[in-house]
């Protein structure tokens, strides 16, 4: 049985198009049952849509607190029963219901070599403080920003003439691959957990 994927996107959703891509070959081991967005007319539904994976989106602004918004978005996405979440370019903090049920089986990936250069601007931040090494992680998704257990980080040089977008695209090439080998690699290994410590495969 394929794993079964619920991808949450807000923009490009370039990390979804190389899931979907992976999934397509069946030994990949995963299957996109569906995509949620905060936001309509973006590119990373369009990307779904193309593919016949189902979609949803719930806006932060039509709910009448932050907590109705995670409720409905957790309700969405426990209808199509995943094994796994990807947060994948959502730019949303998840609540309290949605790790209710959600936590420790809903990943992110994030533009910088964490715990160094959380939040919304990681390529940037980055960037500005002058690390010459920054990549991206992928991480379980806990309570706090960018705080959860790490399972996968790749590097990538910041070359002197780098701008913002440069070094994010850089980063997003290897990001991709990271989370597209992450991914597989739990639908095939699994992965256990010891204190902070991840890795794949089972006990
Ligand atoms: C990724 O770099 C992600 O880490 C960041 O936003 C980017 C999303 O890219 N939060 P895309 O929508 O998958 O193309």
């Amino acid at each position: 049985m394929a794993l079964r994927l619920v991808v949450l996107v807000s923009s490009s959703g370039t990390n979804l198009q190389a899931l979907l891509d992976a999934c397509a070959d069946p030994e990949f081991g995963a299957e996109v049952v569906a995509v949620g967005a905060d936001r309509d007319g973006i590119q990373g539904l369009t990307r779904a849509t193309d593919a016949g994976v189902p979609t949803f989106v719930h806006r932060v602004k039509d709910f009448g607190s932050r907590e109705e918004w995670d409720a409905a978005l957790a309700e969405s996405v426990a209808a199509y029963e995943p094994d796994l979440v990807v947060s994948a370019g959502f730019m949303k903090l998840v609540g309290a219901a949605f790790l209710d049920r959600f936590g420790g089986k809903t990943l992110n990936t994030h533009p910088a070599l964490l715990p160094s250069f959380p939040g919304m601007h990681g390529a940037r931040d980055a960037l500005e403080y002058g690390v010459k090494v920054t990549g991206a992680t992928l991480f379980i998704v806990d309570a706090g920003v960018d705080t959860g257990m790490i399972m996968a980080q790749v590097t990538v040089p910041v070359e002197d003439d780098d701008t913002e977008e440069t070094l994010h695209e850089r980063i997003k090439v290897v990001e991709r691959s990271m989370l597209v080998e992450s991914v597989g690699r739990i639908a095939r290994e699994g992965y256990t957990v010891d204190g902070r410590r991840v890795r794949f495969g089972r006990a």
